[in-house]
């Protein structure tokens, strides 16, 4: 078993792109959207859309299509999207779990690590539940919990809050660049999720979770702490 470090005892989760690749169900929820609208909306374009909330996906959108929608339309809109989105998670399952994430979950566990799960999205718990993914968090904080966007680190500071732990003791683990930043305002240790050269402000950045054991990212990320100094 892993010792825990007396530093690192909160690991802090996104959910999309990181626990499960639910961006490709959002993009082809949005794309059916950007369709019927007639707006241009190839899928290295949805990569601007990784942590922005529902509403400010929808306006991007609108924006690139050069689309003017009131208030009251911009909320349908929003609402139709959401109802397709939620048709294709429904039948998720748990083997879309990302490869390593459920062995990691259950090594932290077990070594005294207290985890949480932090997204923007307020489809979180349903997504979790499809894949059986709940008994493994100690705080699960969906997109209703936050009141302010990434890059504010509110989201962040919620779950380190209800995991009663300082930002300086938690990991945030995250796939975009708008999460990396909001836990390094925050100050907290970052590992992104994707390639370095998208995530260069992440203090290590991992493929994913498959071939990591905890000791080697507690490694990596305390290594990186004693020779800089975060916030
Ligand atoms: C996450 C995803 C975004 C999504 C947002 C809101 O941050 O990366 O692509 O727009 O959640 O998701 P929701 O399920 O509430 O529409």
């Amino acid at each position: 078993m892993t010792d825990l470090s007396e530093k690192m005892k909160g690991f802090v989760f996104n959910l999309d792109g990181v626990i499960v690749d639910t961006a490709k169900y959002h993009y082809r929820a949005w794309r059916r959207l950007a369709d019927e609208m007639g707006v241009d909306f190839p899928i290295e374009q949805h990569e601007q859309l990784r942590s922005l909330s529902r509403m400010e996906s929808l306006e991007k959108i609108l924006e690139w299509g050069g689309l003017y929608m009131t208030e009251a339309e911009k909320l349908h809109w929003a609402d139709v999207k959401n109802n397709w989105y939620q048709g294709l998670i429904a039948n998720m399952s748990p083997e879309e779990v990302l490869p390593g994430v459920l062995p990691f979950l259950m090594e932290v566990r077990r070594s005294g690590g207290r985890t949480a799960l932090s997204s923007a999205s307020r489809n979180a718990r349903a997504v979790l539940a499809s894949t059986q993914l709940e008994p493994y968090f100690d705080v699960i904080l969906d997109g209703s919990a936050a009141r302010k966007s990434k890059p504010h680190p509110e989201c962040f500071q919620l779950a380190a809050a209800a995991l009663d732990l300082p930002p300086a003791e938690c990991i945030v683990f995250d796939d975009a660049v708008l999460g990396v930043q909001a836990a390094r305002i925050g100050g907290f240790h970052i590992v992104g999720i994707g390639n370095p050269e998208d995530l260069p402000a992440a203090e290590l950045v991992i493929s994913g979770f498959e071939n990591y054991r905890l000791a080697d990212i507690l490694e990596a990320v305390e290594k990186l702490a004693s020779t800089e100094h975060i916030g």
